[in-house]
């Protein structure tokens, strides 16, 4: 790229993280905002070198759509005056029948609003905005998908599997960022879904699509397309890794929403979550499930999320997790057993194993339990990552009521914070989250002793525990016989049998 070094010779600010959209002036093997390795990317600095230090921050429009053509930002050109004089049309959002994602927006789609949808390539987020493309259509809008990755037969197979398809739903597999304006300029709709936004690309710029600067500048022509034609405009963005696309961070600060759909690929929930809004809170969760016949929507997303037998086996605990406002009932498993190694495994998923370390020791320290030789595994359902501190407690519970064959007492929520000294810290929203477990009729809760009072809620009894130890003693029930797998065994009619070895049918 013989033309970016020159640019490089010029300009001011020229390497971006890929990961976090970092500007920086030289090359950098860690990202310095961020922490990333290996994102640099280089491209041409924000602002034509203009000299002026504040000019290498921000978006800034090098792409300026033509007058008269839908774009550029409204009221731009009358200057300063009085906010008060502003006049508010009554921006009404519209309702798009899915109703998580209504509520993760705010209350609906705003016309003239840019929002991104990020997360891992095959999460989901051409079947969600698809299905967002189908039911707004079906509402009478008219909806552009432009699609840059599947071409125009592949995502009418997906259409079709995902309900009916309406007339006012338009398709254009198109990756030039100028086609895709011109076709919007035509067809002039409601709704338009960019798939991805790292596909599409300006003919004249440098770079491949993918690179940082083609991602801004066509999120950046976007944005003037969304707020000149108040069409909703969505952009889809894959989280990446490397440093050769960039990912969807590059756009944060220049949309109004970030949408992350997070979840394990082969496990099928889904949470769509907001990084950021500006028409309505960052705290709403909403929970999908991905079928065959599309995503679907999870009612009550705390049951979904806890097993149907509860509370028998030991080594299970219910821990209630704050997702922005919303306290999500989470069944947590460990299961503790002989090891055979050396070294006993940790092995964790959806849990953090440095964390899982932690908590392990101060069962060790604090509440002896032996643990140094035996493996650990720890699970969370339904494909979730808990990294809330409050879901502590449970997980103790989990690994000592494993531990010890005796199981947490049915109907029991557990939330703290667990510290090295084996105390509970007090957490955040406790009110909340006791009321979400007496709502799904939880018999009890085990709060940390200082949060008691503010725990006190109707229908529910709040135990007050100020250590792990004292939660042990309290919550685990009565020792369960470790018994052979239920069914008739031939030969086997004595509980108490030793195992035979390969004796299983
Ligand atoms: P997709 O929306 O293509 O992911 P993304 O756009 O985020 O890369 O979803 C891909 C996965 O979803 C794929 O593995 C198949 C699965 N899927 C279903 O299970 N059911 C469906 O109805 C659809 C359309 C997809
Ligand atoms: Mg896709």
């Amino acid at each position: 790229m013989p033309k970016a070094t020159k640019v490089a010779k010029t300009a001011k600010a020229h390497f971006f993280c890929s990961g976090c959209g970092n500007e920086e002036s030289r090359w950098f093997g860690r990202c310095p905002s961020c922490g990333a390795w290996n994102t640099a990317a280089e491209a041409p600095a924000t602002a034509p070198a203009t000299g002026g230090a504040a000019a290498g921050r921000g978006p800034r429009a090098r792409w300026v759509p033509k007058p008269g053509a839908a774009g550029g930002l409204p009221g731009a050109a009358t200057g300063p005056r009085p906010l008060a004089q502003v006049e508010v049309s009554a921006t009404h959002r519209w309702p798009s029948g899915l109703r998580e994602l209504d509520r993760v927006l705010g209350g609906g789609v705003m016309p003239g609003s840019l929002v991104l949808v990020g997360g891992d390539p095959g999460i989901g987020k051409s079947t969600l905005m698809l299905q967002l493309a189908e039911t707004l259509a079906a509402a009478g809008r008219r909806v552009l998908y432009v699609s840059g990755e599947e071409s125009v037969e592949q995502v009418r197979l997906r259409a079709g599997r995902l309900g009916p398809i309406p007339e006012s739903l338009l398709i254009l597999a198109e990756t030039d960022l100028e086609a895709v304006l011109e076709a919007a300029a035509q067809v002039q709709p409601d709704v338009l879904v960019a798939d991805s936004i790292q596909t599409l690309a300006r003919a004249d710029l440098e770079g491949g699509p993918g690179s940082v600067s083609q991602v801004r500048e066509c999120a950046l022509a976007l944005l003037h397309y969304a707020k000149g034609s108040s069409a909703a405009v969505f952009l889809v963005g894959h989280v990446t890794k490397e440093g050769s696309v960039a990912g969807p961070r590059v756009l944060e600060h220049m949309v109004d929403a970030v949408l992350y759909l997070e979840g394990e690929r082969y496990q099928h929930y889904r949470v769509l979550r907001a990084a950021k809004n500006r028409f309505g809170s960052t705290n709403e969760l909403g929970v999908y499930e991905m079928t065959d016949g599309g995503l679907r929507e999870v009612a009550n997303p705390s049951l979904a999320f806890l097993s149907e037998r509860r509370g028998v086996e030991p080594g299970t605990a219910v821990v209630a997790s704050l997702e922005g406002t919303r306290p999500l009932l989470v069944e947590v498993q460990a299961l503790v057993a002989t090891s055979f190694y050396g070294t006993p495994q940790r092995v964790t998923s959806g849990f953090d194993q440095r964390r899982l370390a932690l908590l392990l020791a101060v069962l060790e320290r604090r509440v002896g339990l032996r643990l140094g030789r035996h493996d650990v595994f720890v699970a969370v359902t339904g494909g979730l990552t808990l990294d809330e501190p409050g879901t502590d407690l449970g997980l103790a519970l989990a690994v000592a009521s494993s531990y010890r064959s005796r199981p947490v007492l049915e109907g029991t929520l557990a939330v703290g914070e667990v510290s090295l000294s084996g105390e509970l810290r007090r957490v955040s929203r406790i009110e909340a989250r006791v009321r979400e477990a007496a709502a799904l009729g939880f018999k009890r809760a085990a709060v940390p002793a200082m949060q008691a009072a503010d725990a006190r809620t109707e229908g529910i009894e709040v135990v007050p525990v100020a250590t792990v130890r004292e939660a042990i003693a309290e919550l685990l029930g009565a020792k369960v016989e470790v018994r052979p797998p239920d069914g008739p065994v031939a030969g086997a009619p004595r509980r108490d049998a030793p195992a035979k070895p390969g004796g299983r049918p």
